[in-house]
């Protein structure tokens, strides 16, 4: 039996996290989940957005399965999700982005793994109010945040048979900061001299992602960057619906999706819950239940390939229910 923290979020996250309940347990993997509100609902209830409550709860799991917290524009408390990431010190985000059967988009083949960096940058949250006409952020790179990153990318490279890893920087304006970023990235690629390496302006690479996203490979990038350029990413295979993430600690491991709380679909039983399925699917394999794992990967691409019970968002007309409903089916007759 495992003992895994749920956080289901709010907007889509209380009918996708719903689903994915459903097909981890119908794959027969014995999980009692620790059901945990934060946001806006845990601010109504007891007074605070990320009860303490929670934290102890993934202290004591060590892993968690997240929906997606809206965050306020311009006003509101501090991310959940980045409060998270910054408490456990997650600091690797991990995003597979992959062309999935059945799934028609402008690109064919692509099959890129995103490592953002994840506890520093603009992220680190030190805006200061200078007078009401001037506000400053600051840009935090440290060098041992720099490093890690690119260690373990390249660790995962090796492990993973990749060939490429590229560095997607803005050292050409932000020349300090970013250039910290690249010296550390340059020396962690001396050490895997198995790995092509190579490195990128963002803004170029936002364009050749476009133009010829099958040349990636590896991408290792700042908080920011690899924030915008994931969304981009996801665009490439069929949407934010699609695409699983992990973030990774040296104790501690939450696995989300790339998405957010989706405002405009929310409580309409129509979001996919494909993404947080699949990083669930990720979820099952570090733990060790490969089987499991291995069964909803190919129920869901089955459903995919033969297009039925898709969620609008891929063309189809079923709703979340139905698609976890149909999927349970599958995975239950493996
Ligand atoms: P979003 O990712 O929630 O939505 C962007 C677009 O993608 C929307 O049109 C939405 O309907 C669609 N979409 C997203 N997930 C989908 C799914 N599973 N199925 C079908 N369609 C899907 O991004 P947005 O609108 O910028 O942010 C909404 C809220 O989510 C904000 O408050 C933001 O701060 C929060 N957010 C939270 C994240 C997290 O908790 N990890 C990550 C990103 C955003």
């Amino acid at each position: 039996m495992y003992n895994i923290t749920l956080i289901p979020g709010d907007g889509i996250g209380l009918e996708i996290t719903e689903a994915v309940k459903t097909v981890v347990d119908a794959a027969g993997v014995a999980v009692q989940w620790d059901l945990q509100q934060v946001g806006q609902t845990a601010l109504e209830e007891c007074g605070n957005p990320l009860p303490q409550s929670v934290i102890d709860s993934i202290k004591v799991n060590k892993v968690a399965l997240k929906g997606p917290v809206t965050t306020h524009v311009a006003k509101g408390f501090k991310s959940i999700s980045v409060t998270l990431r910054q408490t456990f010190d997650l600091y690797a985000n991990i995003r597979q982005v992959k062309s999935l059967p059945g799934i028609t988009t402008l690109y064919k083949d692509i099959d890129i793994v995103i490592f953002r960096e994840n506890t520093e940058d603009l992220y680190a949250g030190i805006e200061n109010v200078i007078n009401e006409d001037r506000v400053e952020a600051i840009k935090v790179i440290t060098r041992q945040a720099s490093r890690r990153i690119a260690d373990k990318a390249f660790e995962y490279a090796r492990q993973n048979r990749r060939k490429k890893i590229t560095a997607v920087h803005k050292a050409n304006i932000m020349k300090k900061s970013d250039g910290l970023f690249l010296e550390e990235t340059r020396k962690a690629a001396q050490q895997y001299k198995d790995i092509q390496y190579d490195e990128m302006i963002v803004d170029n690479a936002c364009m050749q992602l476009v133009q010829q996203p099958q040349n990636f490979d590896v991408i290792v990038t700042e908080n920011l960057y690899g924030d915008i350029i994931s969304d981009l990413c996801a665009g490439l295979v069929g949407g934010l619906g699609v695409v699983p993430g992990i973030n990774v600690g040296e104790d501690y491991t939450i696995f989300e999706a790339v998405h957010g709380s989706a405002p405009d679909i929310a409580g309409r039983n129509i979001a996919n819950p494909l993404a947080l399925l699949l990083s669930a699917v990720e979820m099952l394999r570090f733990l060790g239940e490969h089987e499991a794992a291995q069964s909803i990967q190919k129920a869901v691409y089955g459903l995919l390939k033969e297009k039925r019970y898709l969620t609008p968002d891929l063309g189809g007309s079923a709703t979340t229910a139905e698609m976890a409903k149909e999927l349970c089916r599958l995975v239950a007759c493996k």
